[in-house]
Parts: structure tokens; sequence; C-alpha cells
């Protein structure tokens, strides 16, 4: 049933010789297939001819920047996942970046555990992701009720699920960036709100060897009262909208504190970057109570 799983293609425009080696030779240390392009010209290029699954490209480059180039693969693919790697003071741009719908950004210097990380949430997001199958006729109301144990390695598929309910219905240059966002705000319930790990304890374990952060998981998972705890995903769609409704059994936090995505000095933030991401992605983002309850909302174009 399942497919061999393919190793990702990952794709690195950076104009600066010294980055650009280290990003390719850690990609190709992780496995993964790497091409690398010195400016957004030579980027496209290779995009049309490699043709990635997973773009890292830099910002400000000569003869065409990483912007430019954003846009032009934009009208070619809305599949491909593009992260901006983004230099400190330019927060401006990577806004720019993320309305030109760039998936996700990592701040310079760009740390290696931080790029490992990325690397395996997108290679599970990219083996796990259906195409888009055709609707035939009109679906007018949905719902489904799903509940997760707090199994991270299993919430991409669940997200899988969780998009084919909207086929037809969330056009397709918006599905990826839903995608990835329903995946940021369900791996919060898991990891911040079931297993109570702290921005700080993730962080910590993720700058340590490359067994801490997994076994900080899985230490969690088997302790009381963590491993009792579950996440619930309530979906609905009607004719104007879905609405997904996330709740965990966690301690909550204080949301409120949650940085503004429309303020691009927050982006350089080390926190609150899921959240953010998520915001500029859907309609709507409603934390309720104490924060272990939220509610993603997104418009939907007439029928
Ligand atoms: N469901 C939740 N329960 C408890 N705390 C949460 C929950 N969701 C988010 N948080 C808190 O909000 C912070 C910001 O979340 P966000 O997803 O934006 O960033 P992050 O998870 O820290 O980092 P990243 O998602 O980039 O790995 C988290 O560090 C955590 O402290
Ligand atoms: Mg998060």
């Amino acid at each position: 049933m399942t497919q061999p799983e393919r190793k990702m293609r990952v794709l690195i425009v950076e104009d600066d010789e010294a980055s650009r080696q280290f990003m390719t030779t850690l990609v190709r240390d992780e496995g993964y297939e790497v091409e690398a392009a010195a400016n957004g010209a030579d980027g496209l290029k290779a995009f049309e001819n490699f043709k990635p699954d997973l773009v890292f490209s830099d910002i400000s480059m000569p003869v065409m920047d990483g912007l430019e180039m954003l846009e032009k693969i934009r009208k070619q693919s809305n599949d491909v996942i593009v992260v901006m790697t983004t230099a400190f003071g330019t927060a401006e741009y990577t806004l720019k970046a993320l309305r030109l719908r760039a998936n996700d950004f990592l701040v310079k210097p760009v740390m290696p555990q931080d790029v490992v990380a990325n690397l395996k949430k997108y290679q599970d997001v990219f083996a796990t992701r259906s195409v888009e199958r055709q609707v035939f006729g009109m679906i007018l109301h949905r719902e489904l009720t799903l509940q997760l144990g707090n199994q991270p390695a299993i919430v991409s598929r669940v997200v899988d699920r969780l998009m084919q309910e909207t086929e037809g219905r969330i056009p397709p240059s918006e599905r990826l960036n839903i995608h990835l966002g329903l995946l940021e705000i369900i791996m919060n319930a898991i990891e911040h709100g079931n297993l109570g790990i702290t921005y700080h304890e993730k962080s910590e374990a993720l700058e340590s060897s490359s067994e801490v952060w997994p076994n900080l998981v899985k230490q969690r998972m088997a302790d009381s009262p963590y491993r009792d705890r579950s996440v619930l995903i309530q979906f609905q769609m009607d004719g104007e909208c879905c609405e997904w409704t996330i709740t965990d059994e966690g301690e909550g936090f204080n949301w409120e504190e949650v940085p503004d995505p429309n303020d691009p000095e927050n982006l350089l933030a080390a926190n609150g970057r899921g959240i953010m991401l998520a915001r500029l992605s859907f309609d709507e983002l409603t934390y309720l109570g104490n924060g272990n309850q939220v509610i993603l909302r997104k418009n939907l174009p007439p029928l």
C-alpha cells in the first residue's frame, strides 16, 4: 500500500558562496538530492530543470532577487515548498515574501539544527501529501471529528486527510499554506499542549545532540499525565467557510502575548513562528479560554 518513500529534491539559492556551500553540504549529508544556484535567475532555471520539492532561498541577491524568483516560481507551481533565508534587519522583505506565498523562513545565521528540523518536517509533508482529486458536484456541507493520540509521526497524514475534506473548495494556490498551518497548530497541541513541552525545553533539546529531542518527546509520551491526553479535531465546511477547532488537554498558554504577524519586527522573534505563519494563512485564528482550544477559519470563494 505505502509507496517507497522518495527523498525530496532540494534547491539552494544563495549568492554568498560560504553559506551556499554550508547549506548544500548540510542538506546532502541528511540524504537529500540537492542542487545550488547563486542568484534568482539561475535559481529559476534550476527550478525548471531540477524540479525541486523544496527551495531554500536568500532574499537579496544580484541579477534576480529572491522575491522576483519566488513570484515567478509561484506562477508555475502551487506545490513546491519555499523557505526564505532572511538576514537580520530585512523583516520587511520577509513579510513581503510570505505575502508572495513563501511557506516559511529561517533567520540568518542559519543554525544547522533548524535546517535539519525543517527538512524532516517537510519530508513528512512531502511524503504524505496526496494530489487533489477532482470533485464532481458541489459539496455543500461536511463534518468530521477526529481524536488523535500524541503521535507527532502521524500528524502529516492526519493533515493530509483533513485537506482531502476540502478538495474542490479551497483554491489550489492556498492549499499548501493551509496544509502547513494546520500542521503547525496540531503539532503545538501535541508538543506544547498535551506533552507540556515549553519553547525553552524544545529549543534546548534541538540544540543538543540529535537524539535529545526525539527522546524528550518519547519520554513525555510515556509519562503520566501526558500519555493519557489526546487532541480533538473538529472540522466543518459549509458554503461560506471551513472551520477547524483544535482542542488539547494541556494547561494552555498566554496566547494574548503571541506576536502580531503584521508587524515585521516580530518576525525575528525566536518564539512564535508557527502561530504567526498560521495567522497569515487563515482568515481567522482565535484562541479560546486558557489557550488549549483554537478555531481556525478559512473563507471560501462563492459557490
Ligand atoms: N496548544 C498549546 N498549548 C500550550 N502552549 C502553546 C500551545 N500552542 C502554542 N503554545 C505556546 O506558544 C508558543 C509559540 O508557538 P509557535 O508555534 O508560534 O512557535 P513554537 O512552537 O515555539 O516554535 P515552532 O512552531 O517554530 O517550532 C510556543 O512556544 C508555546 O509556548
Ligand atoms: Mg509550533
